[in-house]
Formats: structure tokens, sequence, C-alpha cells
């Protein structure tokens, strides 16, 4: 946790259900849709980068999403949902002023500071990029903070990408490497085609030991991502990612995620892999 976060706990609990109204939505693609909710309790919201929180729709149910907004203590936060069941079709359903109920954060996130001065290399597929979006913005925002910044991102088709806005913005910094690709190009993509790892060809080497890699993404492009950031020597605990897929609760009650005496969505879902190791059923 930051020294900000230490200092100044969190003025609401976790675990009191508050009211967030929807302020913004916006369709990122056929499936996901963006939202940016702010708080009728005027309390505001305190989280770091991988951390979660906990939607409501009455009478429907309930769903953990990551927090794809810059961390600290802000007044809102955002979400990028996909629907695929019960709650995530609810919540694509609602508008711009209507109001559900969100609990959190939780999760371990991951404290920024304790990267500062590194070279960052963030890799994100699919779905992935929302809370990897977390890290990347807040690494962009004090950019001064950090080594070189490089972000990679693989979604299945064009039109899979999410946050092709900030794509654009990224693509445009000069103190920033960004490099998209798709598994599956249409007749308009004129950009790179083939899994993620093809894109570490155009990383050009870092000093290892300065390096923090953030891989966050469906299993088989973790794997892959995991053994060719070994190949450029970084080390296991220089390596993060997320587990968040084992959940289902995501708040410590049903046991799903338990991997041996680990409960994942308490201690994670953001590990080095030197943890996830240790965690090898989580894998
Ligand atoms: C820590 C955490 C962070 C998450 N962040 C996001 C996010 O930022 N955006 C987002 O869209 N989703 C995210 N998810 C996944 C999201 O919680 C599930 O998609 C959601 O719970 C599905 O609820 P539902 O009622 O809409 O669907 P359900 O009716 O519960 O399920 C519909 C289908 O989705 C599958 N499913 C359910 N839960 C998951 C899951 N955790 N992972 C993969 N498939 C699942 C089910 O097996 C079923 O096939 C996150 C999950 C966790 C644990
Ligand atoms: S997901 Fe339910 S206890 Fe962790």
């Amino acid at each position: 946790m930051t020294q900000a976060l230490k200092e100044n706990p969190p003025l609401v609990s976790a675990y009191l259900p508050r009211a967030a109204k929807i302020v913004e939505k916006r369709k990122l693609t056929d499936g996901e849709t963006w939202f940016r909710f702010t708080f009728p309790d005027a309390q505001g919201v305190k989280y770091l980068a991988g951390q979660f929180m906990e939607v409501s729709l009455f009478g429907i149910g309930g769903a953990p999403i990551s927090i794809c907004s810059a961390p600290g203590q802000r007044d809102d936060l955002e979400m990028c949902v996909r629907a695929v069941g019960d709650v995530t079709r609810a919540m694509h359903a609602l508008n711009v002023g209507d109001t559900l109920a969100l609990r959190g954060p939780f999760g371990n996130g991951f404290d920024m500071d304790t990267v500062a001065g590194k070279d960052l290399l963030f890799v994100a597929g699919g779905l992935g990029l929302a809370p990897c979006r977390s890290f990347i913005l807040d690494a962009l925002t004090r950019r001064g903070q950090f080594g070189r910044v490089t972000i990679l991102y693989g979604g299945r088709t064009p039109k899979d990408l999410l946050f092709r806005d900030d794509l654009a913005v990224w693509a445009e910094r000069k103190d920033a490497e960004f490099f998209v690709t798709v598994d599956r190009p249409d007749a308009d993509w004129k950009g790179r085609t083939g899994v993620i790892t093809t894109l570490f060809r155009q990383v050009a080497k870092s000093d290892p030991a300065r390096t923090a890699a953030f891989i966050i993404g469906p299993p088989i492009m973790f794997k892959f991502a995991v053994l060719e950031a070994l190949g450029r020597g970084l080390g296991k605990t220089n390596i993060h990612c997320s587990l968040e897929r084992r959940m289902k609760c995501g708040l410590g009650m049903c046991g799903h995620c338990q991997i041996r005496n680990v409960y994942v969505c308490q201690e994670g879902p953001i590990f080095s892999y030197a943890d996830v190791i240790r965690l090898r059923e989580g894998i």
C-alpha cells in the first residue's frame, strides 16, 4: 500500500454497499462497455492499481469487476465490463443517471511506488487491458518516476480492441513505446498481426535487474508471455501478474479461489511470478 494510503485509510468500509451513480457510459466493442461512477455520499474512493469492486444489482446479483481508472484518492472510478451473464448484461442495460451498489476496493492491488526508477513493461491481452490500464495510466501520469515505459497489447480482432482513444494517445507519446497486434486482421487493419508474444521482438533489451513486467491476460497468453520475460533475463520477483480468473465471490467467502492456504482474492489478484510458482495449481 502506498504511504499516502497507509497514512489516510479510506473513509468508508470496503464491506459497506455504497450507491454509485453512472455519470458516463460508452460502448467500447460489441461485448464491452466502459462506465464512470461517482458516489452520491461524496466520500470518494481510494484504491491501488489491480484492485477490484464488487458490483451489486438489486434482484439480479453481484460480480467482481476490476477498476480500470488511474489509482489514488478520487471522486470517481471507471470499469470496463464484458457482458457474459446476468449481472454484466444487466449492467450494460443501465444508463447514465442510474444507480447501482458498489463494495470495495478489494484485493491486494499493487503499489507502483515499489517499482519507482525501474523500466516498466506492460503486457495486456484482451480484457486484461482493463486492469492493466490502471497501472499504465498511473505510470504515464507520473512518468518522471519511472525508466522506460513499454506497453504491449494484443486482441483477437481489430473490433475487439478496447480503449481505442487511449491506444491512439499512447501511440503518439514520445516518452513511451506502444505496440499492438491482433490475432485475426480484417480488411481495414494496417497494424501488426500475430499473437502478443511476437511483439517482444519490437522491445529493445533493458537491464533485467531494473525492469518490472506486468502481465495481465488470458491464461494461455500469460504462460507464453512469462516465458518471453524470463528469456529476457527478468527475475521471477520482477514479473507481476493477475490471477483474477480463479475467483468467484472475490471477498474471501466462497473458497472458490483457495489454493492450499492462500485465498487468491485476498492475497491477490496481483502476484509475482515467484509466488505464482508457489501456487502452481493457479496456472
Ligand atoms: C477479481 C476479478 C476482476 C474482474 N474484473 C473484470 C472486469 O474488469 N471486467 C469484466 O468484464 N469482468 C471482470 N471479471 C469477471 C466478472 O466478474 C465475471 O464475468 C462476472 O462475475 C460474470 O457475472 P455474470 O452474472 O454476468 O455472469 P454469470 O452468469 O455468473 O456467468 C456467465 C458466464 O461467465 C463465466 N464467468 C463467470 N465468472 C467468471 C470469471 N471470473 N472469469 C471468467 N468467466 C467467468 C461463467 O462461467 C459463465 O460461463 C473479474 C473477475 C474477478 C474475479
Ligand atoms: S473468490 Fe470467494 S473466497 Fe476468494
